[in-house]
């Protein structure tokens, strides 16, 4: 991972993919090991900033049965998670297909977005999942889609926030 001095040297820039993935690797463990406290609220989903140094912010999220995000971009911020226990399901947008992949992150997963990535994230299963978000430079908007028919995806409205993997309820 880039050093703070060396950052301040290079000046604003946001962390590479690799790094990202392992930075939510490295918070995940501290999780499991019990560092971070975490709530699971079947009524409304919660996250937790853990960390913010103005390139990355690290989010603690846990999901209950259902919970979910909607199809979702992250705008110019890279991003990565690593599930820390339980399973999400993502439905990811696979533009050269005009359809929606989906791919089970499993305990232990941990897996990195690039800009453009559209993919919206859930917990099918009846045990809560936790996770460990990491987005450079800090999420500051998402805009939302929808697949229409024929393969197309449509951007439905875009927001200002620094909420991760926003929920709808
Ligand atoms: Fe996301």
């Amino acid at each position: 991972m880039i050093t703070r001095s060396a950052r301040a040297a290079i000046g604003p820039s946001p962390l590479a993919l690799p790094e990202l993935r392992q930075l939510t690797r490295r918070i995940a463990a501290e999780v499991r090991a019990g560092l971070h406290d975490v709530t699971v609220d079947p009524d409304r989903r919660w996250y937790r900033l853990l960390s913010s140094d103005g390139y990355v912010d690290v989010w603690l999220i846990s999901w209950a049965r259902e919970q979910g995000a909607e199809l979702h971009d992250h705008a110019g911020s890279l991003g990565a998670l690593t599930v820390v226990r339980g399973a999400l399901t993502e439905h990811r947008w696979a533009p050269n297909k005009g359809t929606l992949r989906t791919r089970a992150l499993r305990t232990g997963a941990s897996v990195a977005f690039g800009r453009g990535h559209v993919h919206d994230v859930m917990n099918t299963a009846e045990a809560p999942a936790v996770s460990v978000h990491a987005y450079s430079p800090p999420l500051t908007a998402m805009s939302y889609y929808q697949v229409e028919p024929g393969g197309l995806l449509r951007r439905t409205r875009s927001e200002l926030t620094t909420e991760p993997e926003k929920a709808t309820a």
